[in-house]
């Protein structure tokens, strides 16, 4: 059988830098920076939340970040204009590379899963509009035990729902803290670097392997396998 693959969402199916032209019309040359202290905060308060055990869902970690994104840049947004720009995160766009990724991944046999800290109704909803909602088995969320990645037990949890075991499961993300998340949780983990300005934290736990598109995946993974001895899993 071909590995299963665990798919991160939000910054590696799903571009979560995506409302940066929407933000600039009212940030101007802010939007950008707007934008990535927007992403960083949204998942330091994942982090906190599951460390306080204090749980409410990514989206509420979102529209928290956003509020203090505003007030950290000085930027403005109406009650309205907020509200917009939360609608718009819920059908933020697919990397471009996603979508034929995922067609030859399936044809090739993997079998594909979205793992992400969005609610599976979140979720859902922001694969479908991406149009790639189809090409993936299942959506596994965190939401279903109350807490957030990097948590173990939500690694856990994704391999007991797909009914993978740790070394037969890929996950594959974009973001380090995710990586390092799951090799940590005795799985096997690729990360990918779309960015070579990109930096991966020096924990000493290594990606099991580094990818700078989708498209390298299948080839990537396969020629692994073969080196290891480990056949399709
Ligand atoms: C997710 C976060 C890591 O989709 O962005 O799980």
């Amino acid at each position: 059988m071909k590995p299963t693959l665990a798919f991160d969402v939000y910054g590696t199916l799903i571009d979560t830098h995506g409302l940066v032209s929407k933000i600039r019309k009212t940030a101007g040359d802010k939007a950008e920076e707007f934008s990535r202290i927007w992403r960083q905060k949204q998942l330091e308060y994942s982090f906190r939340r599951g460390l306080m055990q204090n749980y409410a869902t990514f989206a509420v970690c979102t529209r928290n970040a956003l509020d203090y994104t505003c007030d950290f840049c000085k930027v403005s947004f109406t009650v309205e204009q907020k509200e917009e720009l939360l609608e718009s995160y819920r059908t933020l766009p697919a990397f471009s590379d996603v979508e034929k990724s995922l067609e030859g991944l399936k044809a090739s046999g993997f079998r594909i899963y979205a793992f992400s800290n969005g609610s599976s109704e979140a979720v859902e909803a922001l694969l479908s509009a991406a149009g790639i909602r189809k090409h993936l088995l299942d959506v596994v969320s965190v939401d279903d035990l109350k807490s957030f990645k990097p948590n173990p037990a939500v690694y856990s949890h994704f391999l007991n729902k797909s009914g993978a075991s740790g070394s037969s499961a890929w996950l594959i993300s974009g973001n380090p803290f995710d990586v390092i998340g799951a090799v940590s949780a005795g799985m096997r983990a690729v990360w990918v670097k779309r960015s070579p300005e990109a930096i991966f934290d020096p924990w000493g736990i290594e990606p099991t392997l580094v990818v700078s598109s989708l498209a390298e995946l299948d080839e990537s993974i396969s020629a692994y396998l073969v080196v290891k001895g480990i056949g399709d899993c």
